[in-house]
């Protein structure tokens, strides 16, 4: 472990450019969980039965009910020292970006602006006929949400398996990761191809790849170091020793 955090901190030093990218895995230590393994169920249904339009053109209340009981999760979490290490990192390199598959929306409320949420938010919803966003308050909501513009049913403002990606977002992560020095990649399965195209993308353009989880992901073998641990307990770790590199 020593010797993988020296290695990291001598890349960091050589870094200006440099891209996190975080899946579930960074939240769970805030209390939010995962959406695979057995506790991602939620009354026997997996998350791919449920993050579908066809699940929502299905069941509509069905879905709402399963984001309300996820946003109420969350607007009770805490962002906790990993998010917080994320943050600060913006500071310390020339350039940074932050791509989020979370739609918690933790990273910005722990600092982090230079931040894309490539999945979009659980605070808003988008109306399925006028295409309105809202935010949402932090109440327990009245579901199906109905937009408030047109009175229509609207929907959570994420992106579901089967959709297509912003392509503003998506051509400004591929964009920052085809110069980017290092890029980590943090608590993410890579189950959902995104985040394995984007590792595989900065790789293929040079960058030092490192991997944070407590377990082998897809992407792992495109890394350059895979650090088995945990984003809330070892990334602060590891950020102080970079920090103390760097100063
Ligand atoms: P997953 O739930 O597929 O994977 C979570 C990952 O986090 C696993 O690789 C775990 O080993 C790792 N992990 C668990 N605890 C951790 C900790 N304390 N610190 C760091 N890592 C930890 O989540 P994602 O890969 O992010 O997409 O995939 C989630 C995506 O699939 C969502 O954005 C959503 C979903 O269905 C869409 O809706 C399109």
């Amino acid at each position: 472990m020593e010797s993988l955090k020296k290695q990291i901190e001598y890349a960091a030093k050589k870094a200006r450019t440099v891209a996190v990218i975080t899946g579930a895995g960074m939240s769970k230590e805030s209390g939010i969980p995962t959406f695979r393994g057995p506790e991602g169920l939620w009354k026997n249904f997996r998350a791919e039965e449920l993050a579908t339009p066809e699940a929502f053109r299905k069941d509509p209340k069905l879905v709402w009910e399963w984001y309300e009981w996820r946003r109420q999760i969350v607007l009770k979490a805490e962002p906790h020292e990993g998010h917080k290490s994320l943050a600060e990192m913006e500071d310390y390199f020339d350039d940074f970006l932050l791509i989020t598959q979370n739609v918690d929306g933790l990273h910005p409320r722990a600092g982090s602006r230079q931040l894309i949420e490539i999945h979009g938010s659980i605070h808003r919803t988008r109306c399925n006929t006028c295409s309105h966003k809202m935010d949402l308050p932090p109440v327990a909501l009245e579901i199906p949400v109905k937009c408030e513009r047109c009175g229509e049913l609207s929907r959570p403002d994420v992106v579901w398996f089967g959709e297509s990606y912003d392509e503003e977002l998506l051509g400004r992560s591929l964009e920052f990761l085809s110069r980017a020095d290092m890029v980590w990649i943090i608590g993410s399965s890579g189950m959902v191809s995104v985040p394995v195209y984007l590792a595989a993308h900065a790789s293929k353009n040079g960058a030092f790849l490192v991997d944070l989880n407590p377990e082998e992901a897809e992407f792992s073998r495109y890394c350059d170091i895979n650090f088995r641990g945990t984003a809330g307990a070892d990334l602060p770790r590891i950020w102080s020793g970079i920090k103390e590199a760097l100063s």
